[in-house]
């Protein structure tokens, strides 16, 4: 009999369920779908109700499998979300999501009522629509009756862990996405909490993610065929947990997403923040450790809108030779020097997050003249998108993160060319992931510390994430032109501000 743990994410579309061996080997999966509801435009929102069903569903089909004894659960989940229930737990209405933007009135009256800089001091954060606090503000204001009647204020996840556990908990990772929570304690914030007269019995106790926070019920064990008293882990939010599962559990160690959005982020032994709140400060899944992160909006989606809006004779060459369009690209761009002789591209195509937070901001190449052709148009916006990133990491590094390598996630990663291009933009070695399995991955790591099959987070993810597949160092020299190319490409955006939008 094998002994093995499942991690369960409650992701935006979907609850995904892994099963996985002690050796981090992944012995079954499953996947069940949900809606995303737009009631108005700019609300998202979920029926927590959907959330259970899909994990029921999930629970059944990984349970029951021949040669395998289940130790525990963890969970995963999409961070930020709102879900509120009457004194029996009953829901009060639709849990609004993390990228729901219909609370920016009620960020701002946070940042007014606590003061900014005192909001990023506690919680790592500045307020954004997104974080669950102004959700909650927002339910004051505008259903007064749904207000009255409330009880609890859970994260999509612990709404999942109190039908399995009954028990109502969360973790620092994901209470860090609040609002509410003091980053440095790893705690709800008493004096957050009184400024914004939200009663502390609102809200769940904290266990660190590994910890055991309770275990499945008799009705949840009949449901899914797991047996009752099967211990449940805290958990995590999904960066966090998505995190774990990358093997990034050591100060300097750090992830580099490349999708339709990017995100860059270091783990750290400390708590670390931006002053400037253009970077968030969460907790990670490890007891004692933090995160740091940058989100830009345009990484993988600029390439895409250039293949889409501009390049129409790659795509039309690709198609006649059964050739991956991007790899056209990439090797055009690739006939170009570094620094694209002289041209630059702003990415900003859907303004920008980290570190301008400015919705106004607009892309552009600039330094055109008539020696340029397309392919200096193409590795000019992949530098773009490499140095928005380097924007990041300056700013992290500027509030003490230490950067030793990053492990290089999403579409944009599997390019061997981007890739290289990247390490030298940034200076820093990039580790390609085994297997790239999500937070769901964090979820059964930390359940194999719950349940006791492993002592500790950081030789759980020893014993569970295989070493990376490739690695792809910086070249010296182009790492050192690309440092001088960057000084140049951070003036434009400071002489554009406001003349764009
Ligand atoms: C993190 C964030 C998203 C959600 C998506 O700050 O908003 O990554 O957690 O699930």
């Amino acid at each position: 009999m094998q002994r093995a743990t499942i991690g369960i994410d409650v992701g935006t579309s979907a609850v995904k369920g892994l099963l996985v061996g002690p050796d981090g080997t992944v012995l079954a999966s499953a996947v069940r779908e949900y809606p995303l509801l737009t009631p108005a435009p700019g609300w998202t929102e979920q029926e927590p109700e959907e959330w259970w069903q899909a994990t029921v569903q999930v629970l059944r089909e990984l349970a029951g499998q021949d040669g395998v004894e289940i130790a525990g659960l963890g969970l995963a989940g999409q961070m930020h979300g709102s879900v509120f229930l009457d004194e029996r737990d009953q829901v009060i209405r639709p849990a609004l999501l993390w990228n729901d933007g219909r609370t920016g009135a009620q960020a701002v009256e946070i940042e007014q009522r606590v003061g900014r800089q005192r909001l990023i001091e506690i919680t790592g954060n500045a307020a954004s629509a997104g974080m669950q606090a102004p959700k909650i503000l927002w339910l004051r204001e505008h259903e007064p009756d749904a207000y009255r009647r409330l009880a609890k204020v859970l994260l999509p996840k612990d709404f999942v862990r109190l039908r399995l556990t009954g028990s109502y908990g969360t973790d620092p990772a994901d209470a860090s996405g609040t609002l509410l929570f003091d980053l440095n304690a790893r705690n709800w914030s008493e004096e957050l909490l009184a400024a914004l007269e939200i009663p502390r019995d609102w809200l769940p106790e904290v266990a660190e993610s590994p910890e055991l926070a309770g275990r499945l019920t008799e009705e949840a064990a009949a449901l899914t065929g797991l047996p009752a008293g099967l211990p449940v882990a805290a958990g995590a939010g999904d960066n966090a947990g998505a995190a774990l599962g990358a093997g990034v559990v050591r100060p300097g160690q750090g992830v580099l997403s490349v999708g339709t959005s990017g995100t860059i982020f270091v783990h750290g032994g400390q708590a670390m923040r931006d002053p400037n709140g253009a970077l968030n400060g969460f907790c990670a899944a490890a007891p004692g450790g933090w995160h740091l992160m940058g989100v830009i909006l345009a990484a993988g989606g600029a390439l895409r809108w250039y293949r889409d809006a501009v390049a129409f004779e790659e795509r039309a060459r690709a198609a006649a030779d059964s050739k991956d369009v991007y790899d056209l690209l990439l090797a055009e761009a690739a006939e170009v020097p570094p620094g694209a002789d002289g041209l630059f591209f702003l990415p900003y195509l859907s303004g920008e997050r980290s570190p301008h937070m400015d919705a106004t901001a607009r892309g552009a190449w600039i330094g055109l003249t008539l020696s340029h052709d397309r392919r200096h148009m193409v590795r000019a916006l992949l530098e773009g998108v490499g140095f928005a990133y380097r924007d990041c990491l300056v700013r992290m590094r500027a509030e003490g993160a230490e950067f030793g390598e990053l492990v290089v996630v999403g579409g944009g990663a599997r390019s061997a060319a981007w890739r290289q291009m990247l390490a030298d933009q940034l200076g820093l070695p990039l580790v390609v992931p085994q297997a790239e399995e999500g937070p769901a991955m964090g979820g059964a790591i930390l359940a194999s510390v719950a349940a006791g099959l492993q002592p500790d987070v950081e030789q759980a993810v020893a014993a569970m994430i295989r070493p990376p597949a490739r690695r792809t160092e910086p070249d010296p020299e182009q790492a050192a032109a690309y440092a001088r190319l960057h000084e140049r490409y951070a003036a434009f955006y400071p002489a554009l501000r406001g003349l764009t939008g």
